[in-house]
């Protein structure tokens, strides 16, 4: 007997070692069922009020008006990117879902603000806290009442990933903590938040079947499934999504591939087992357009509400809810609790959040102030749909310049090259087609489907259109004739370089102007389907780069990108002398650069993701199909992303993650560890119990008869409603239904260790311990000062090993010359605990913890340790 005990142990270690040994567990996702109702944990008070009122409006709706509130109306069947269905006797709106995590999509005269990846580089909750707030703002004064963002998914696994720019970092901890300040920012202004993509959503290649056959792909069998253990998915993956659902987000949003085997909004682990059940998530779940890929299976798995309402195919008004939800209840096989809980889902973070629709006063498919009130149906007469409204005002300005200003990161600086000082220069030459707008203006195509000028933002569904944007070029010419500096220069790019290197030749110092673009697989740039081809700089620009800087032993480079870049060719050149990157900033994008380039603010961004000296030191793409069509992409390098996987190589990199240079000498003093609590535990303690709340009782029955049609009714064409054509469509020749594995439709009583509260079980975020330090300015420069705490886990456990470090507190401060600040970083118990995998839970091992504070990853000038008994 112990023999066999000891095999076992055995066989279950290696299994823990490698858990892609057995790659065919990765087909099937376990199953959860049912989907948890709301209000199943303890809320506080105001979620509380919110969900008694909707559980009243949703007890004295019909099947027929709940359906309508969980299904779009159909692509371009309102004014928004989605619209869902009215109940016009209890005086309830269609609500205007619209993209996106910069700004608000397909609207004129809004802010374009810098973009996810931008403003991670600011590593500054407040500066996300305020964008936040300046984009609902300007969200609810053009009628938007649920805004697509924040992003979290993609976390970043790829360098190359199309539509990272959209989110955070791939350092989980940042991410969570910005997604957090993003949620509680937008959500302030009566806008509701959606946090998505859930979950694994890294590369554009294969998300979408009939997207991927459209390019050429037509060996694609089945969208590609992201295979992420238990361990990652948990400790990276959807790490982020549980600080958004703490910060009481509103909606989550189900991503378009596998996960595991299972489509991503029919993945009954992730929505009810993850999501509802262990994050005790109190919102709904919204499909990404067209993700949704089944009807019954995904309400079941936990999808609330089909976008845009058409199912599997654009715009052709056959839906997977509406009407097949409608029909799903009269026969049987989805109980009416089920959908009673999707529109209680919904309505009680609107009430939540005090949001109170109002018509939106935009189009987005339309540019013309009069059309069509339901533009896909040609339908609703000429009526005015674009008030153009300008909804900027000083605040939200201030918060889209404040981002982009403090996001610059200065990563070479020698020979005090900068800030430019006026007395040496007369003249500046400006070069590189990122320094000015392209030829068709910055509104460059259907989505922001362009690279030839300066890169305000990436493209895709994630894009808006910028209404007054100054080029780097325009905003240095204005500011450097106050110092009476001459500006020339040239955009030109390609071919012979001669004339580049004799205008370089010719200034006091030059500036170069380089790009990386990328984008969602919507769309196609110089043959980049949304994921970049490569990692080296658009527009010939390393080769303009080595022009300008054989000629000018001053040369400045200014580096705009979506993610990582290879920089190799020229970083050690000496006449480069200082290197300045950026995310896409938006409008203020040129307006910063210029600002730091004189030194009117100074430069404190940080790099929120490694820059490699080689481009294979980073996770690669999946972009073959195997002969079976069905790709698999195994997550094998575990939670060893970024940063932490150049550190366990010991791989150097050419930048770290968190890297930037100050123009000012900042020191960091006095570190200290100082344990919250005298004894922290080493597991969760046992949450309360769930509790199915007291429903009232339905006032009406279904009926198939009031299931049809309303004779006033004139159907508008390829419009989604929620009515049958006739009552002979409700039973088909199916008896049973055939339910997925583990179906059940009794609400559980048994508690989840992991749940018991919105955003979890509540030990995980009670502080652990607190480090504290001291920063200083010591000059020359007023600047904002970001420092940065990375732990080291105990590693005596095989089964539990990390990373060699992990982020585990920065922060921000604006410091003049001479202050000094103190900071406090608290460590919350989630913040030491690893995900065990045999447990199925958290946990906070024993031992020693080494903190690190310092500059970057890599840069640290203190340390000191803690030790849990
Ligand atoms: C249901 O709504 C109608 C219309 O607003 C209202 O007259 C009625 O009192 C409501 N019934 C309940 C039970 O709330
Ligand atoms: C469903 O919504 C549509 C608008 O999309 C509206 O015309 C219709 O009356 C609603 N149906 C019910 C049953 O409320
Ligand atoms: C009930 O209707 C739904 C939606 O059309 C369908 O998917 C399901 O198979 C039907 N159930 C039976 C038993 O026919
Ligand atoms: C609306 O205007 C923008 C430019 O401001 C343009 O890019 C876009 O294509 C226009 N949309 C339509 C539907 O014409
Ligand atoms: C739309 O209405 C405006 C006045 O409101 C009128 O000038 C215009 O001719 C109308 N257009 C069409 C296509 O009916
Ligand atoms: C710029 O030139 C003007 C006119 O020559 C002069 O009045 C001004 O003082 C100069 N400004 C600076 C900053 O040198
Ligand atoms: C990388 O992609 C860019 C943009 O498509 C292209 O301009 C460049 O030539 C590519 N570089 C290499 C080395 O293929
Ligand atoms: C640096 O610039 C000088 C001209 O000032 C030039 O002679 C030299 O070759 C350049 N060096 C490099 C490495 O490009
Ligand atoms: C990058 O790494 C690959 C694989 O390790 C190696 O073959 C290649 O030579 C490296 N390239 C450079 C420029 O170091
Ligand atoms: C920064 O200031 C500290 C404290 O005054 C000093 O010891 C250090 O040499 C300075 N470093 C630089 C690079 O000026
Ligand atoms: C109702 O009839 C229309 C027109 O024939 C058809 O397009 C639609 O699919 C039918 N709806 C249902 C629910 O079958």
């Amino acid at each position: 007997m112990l023999a066999f005990v000891l095999l076992l142990t055995m066989l279950l270690a290696a299994a823990l070692a490698d858990p892609f040994s057995d790659k065919d567990a990765y087909k099937h996702s376990p199953p959860y069922y049912p989907a948890p109702e709301i209000g199943r944990v303890p809320t506080d008070l105001r979620w509380r009020a919110a969900l008694k009122v909707a559980q009243g409006m949703v007890a004295n709706m019909t099947l027929l008006e709940k359906v309508n509130i969980t299904t779009g109306t159909g692509w371009e069947m309102g004014p928004c990117v989605g619209n869902t269905g009215t109940v016009e006797r209890l005086g309830i709106k269609s609500l205007c879902l619209q993209d996106g995590p910069l700004g608000i999509r397909f609207a004129d005269l809004i802010t374009t603000f810098p973009a996810g990846i931008t403003i991670a580089s600011t590593f500054s909750r407040q500066l996300v806290r305020e964008r936040g707030a300046a984009m609902g703002r300007e969200n609810r004064r053009k009628g938007v009442d649920i805004t697509l963002s924040p992003v979290v998914g993609p976390l970043g696994r790829h360098a190359n990933g199309g539509r990272i720019w959209e989110g955070f970092s791939a350092d989980p901890y940042l991410a969570g903590k910005l997604a957090a300040e993003a949620v509680t920012g937008i959500q302030g202004q009566n806008v509701m938040a959606v946090v998505k993509h859930m979950v694994g959503n890294e590369q554009e290649h294969f998300r979408q079947l009939g997207e991927w056959q459209g390019f050429g792909f037509k060996d694609l069998k089945q969208p590609l499934s992201s295979n992420i253990d238990d361990r990652t998915l948990n400790e990276a993956y959807l790490w982020p999504f549980a600080d958004a659902v703490r910060a009481n987000v509103g909606s989550v949003m189900c991503s378009y591939q596998q996960i595991n085997g299972s489509q991503g909004c029919q993945n009954a682990h992730i929505l009810n087992g993850k999501l509802k059940e262990e994050m005790g998530f109190q919102g709904f779940v919204m499909s990404d357009w067209l993700a949704q890929r089944s009807g019954v299976a995904s309400v079941l798995a936990g999808l609330d509400m089909s976008m845009p309402g058409d199912g599997l195919v654009w715009a052709d008004g056959v839906p997977l809810m509406g009407y097949e939800l409608t029909r799903s209840v009269l026969n049987g096989t989805i109980d009416e609790s089920r959908v009673d809980d999707m529109v209680t889902r919904i309505l009680t973070p609107i009430l939540y959040l005090s949001i109170t629709p109002t018509d939106p006063n935009f189009s987005s498919w339309t540019n013309d102030t009069t059309s069509y009130k339901y533009y896909g149906a040609k339908a609703g007469g000429n009526v005015t749909v674009n008030r153009h409204i300008d909804v900027r005002d000083q605040y939200t300005t201030k918060a889209a310049l404040d981002g982009a200003n403090a996001a610059l990161v200065l990563l070479k600086n020698e020979k005090k090259t900068l800030p430019l000082n006026p007395t040496n220069i007369g003249n500046l030459n400006i070069f590189g087609i990122g320094s000015k707008t392209g030829p068709l203006g910055a509104v460059c195509g259907e989505n922001m489907q362009c690279s030839d000028g300066a890169l305000i933002e990436g493209w895709g569904s994630g894009s808006v259109y910028p209404t007054d944007y100054q080029s780097p070029y325009d905003a240095i010419k204005e500011r450097a004739s106050k110092d009476n500096i001459t500006i020339g220069g040239t955009t030109q790019s390609w071919g012979n370089l001669s004339n580049v290197e004799i205008l370089s030749a010719a200034a006091d110092a030059s500036v170069v102007f380089v790009l990386s673009d990328s984008g969602e697989s919507t769309g196609i740039v110089d043959g980049n389907i949304g994921d970049r081809n490569n990692l080296t700089l658009w527009h010939n620009g390393d080769e303009v780069v080595k022009a300008v800087a054989s000629k000018n032993p001053n040369t400045i480079v200014v580096v705009t990108t979506v993610g990582p870049v290879n920089l190799e060719k020229w970083i050690d050149n000496p006449n480069v002398t200082a290197v300045l990157l950026t995310g896409p900033a938006g409008d203020f994008g040129g307006r910063a650069a210029a600002s730091i380039l004189f030194g009117d603010i100074a430069p404190s961004g940080k790099l929120p993701f490694t820059i490699a000296k080689n481009d294979t030191d980073y996770i690669p793409l999946t972009t073959k199909i195997p002969e079976d069509g069905l790709p698999q992409d195994y997550f094998t390098e575990g939670t060893l992303l970024d940063y932490k996987r150049f550190d366990e190589n010991q791989v150097t990199p050419r930048f770290e993650f968190g890297y930037g240079l100050s123009y000012s000498n900042i020191t960091v003093e006095n570190l200290e560890a100082r344990y919250a609590f005298p004894s922290i535990p080493e597991f969760l303690p046992t949450p309360f119990a769930p509790s199915n709340p007291n429903k009232p009782k339905n006032a009406f029955t279904p009926h198939a008869n009031e299931s049809v049609f309303p004779s006033d009714i004139d159907p508008l064409n390829k419009y989604v409603y929620p009515y049958l054509n006739d009552t002979s469509e409700i039973f088909s020749n199916e008896t049973h239904y055939p339910y997925p594995e583990g179906y059940s439709s009794e609400q559980s009583n048994s508690t989840n260790i992991n749940g018991g509260a919105v955003g979890g079980n509540p030990a995980l975020w009670l502080s652990a311990v607190y480090i504290v330090h001291s920063v200083s300015n010591y000059g020359p420069y007023d600047t904002g000062v970001v420092t940065q705490m990375y732990i080291a886990f105990p590693q005596d456990n095989d089964d539990l090993k990390t990373a060699p470090r992990q982020l585990r507190g920065f922060e921000r401060s604006e410091l003049k010359v001479g202050e000094r600040q103190g900071i406090l970083y608290d460590v919350q118990w989630r913040d030491l605990a690893v995900w065990d995998v045999k447990l199925q839970s958290w946990r906070v091992q024993r031992g020693e913890y080494k903190v690190y504070v310092g500059h970057s990853s890599r840069d640290f000038v203190l340390t000191t340790s803690f030790t849990l008994k």
